[in-house]
């Protein structure tokens, strides 16, 4: 079954706790945080204070995509963070940009190390020859499907094939492949076949459409 993360970077900040639960009443997989420091992207959002404050209205594991410079510095606050409020962070990922790092084995292993899933994510422009050496460190492959840094922009089609082909190389491991960017009523099926396991979906949750348990009901029925 695929699973549903929304992005919080389009919920409502000013009620963030309210929405957090509203998103796990209605059905979602996983919490989507997307962290950004102004530097690896143009845009500055939340931080470890924030996360430790809405661990408290959810039970949903914590997805957290790091879109920083230099991660190793503060994998360690980010753990510590998910780990406040006696939450189990095995259930947990922290991911980090490769673009973002020299040592990603390293980090890999020093994030599972801490307990949590690893992640590694990739800009569209990466190519997936860039992680064919640190399958057996990673727990989850995010592929970018437009450029970070904000939330509402339109998927890139010319992703598909590299959703597919991530797709088969990871296959015969446990890797989860998460597709990031664009996700909407109108591609959600394509992607999925295309052989993501987590969509993340923020403006297509969070929008003033409709309640975010409608919309995350009409996206899970499409896949
Ligand atoms: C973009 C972020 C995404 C974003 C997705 O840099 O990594 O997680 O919030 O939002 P939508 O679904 O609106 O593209
Ligand atoms: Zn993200």
């Amino acid at each position: 079954m695929v699973k549903i993360a929304p992005s919080i970077l389009s919920a409502d900040f000013s009620k963030l706790g309210d929405e957090i639960m509203e998103t796990e009443n209605s059905g979602a997989d996983l919490i989507h945080i997307d962290v950004m420091d102004g530097h690896f992207v143009p845009n500055i959002t939340i931080g470890p204070l924030v996360i430790e404050a809405i661990s408290k209205f959810t039970n949903l594991p914590m997805n957290v995509h790091l879109m920083i410079e230099n991660p190793s510095a503060y994998i360690e606050t980010f753990a510590k963070a998910l780990a406040k409020n006696d939450r189990d962070v095995s259930l947990d990922y922290l991911s980090f940009h490769i673009e973002a790092f020299y040592h990603s084995h390293r980090l890999l292993n020093k994030i599972r190390e801490l307990g949590i899933k690893s992640g590694i994510a990739l800009n569209p422009s990466t190519p997936l020859s860039s992680i064919t050496h640190l399958l057996d460190s990673m727990d989850l492959l995010i592929l970018m499907t437009v450029n970070p840094g904000f939330g509402g922009q339109s998927f890139i089609e010319s992703m598909l094939p590299k959703i597919k082909e991530a797709k088969k190389l990871v296959r015969g491991s446990d890797i989860e492949i998460l597709v990031d960017g664009g996700v909407s009523e109108k591609n959600i099926k394509k992607i999925r076949d295309a052989g993501a396991d987590i969509l993340v979906a923020g403006a297509a949750v969070y929008n003033d459409k409709a309640s975010i348990k409608n919309n995350i009901i009409r996206l899970k029925a499409l896949v």
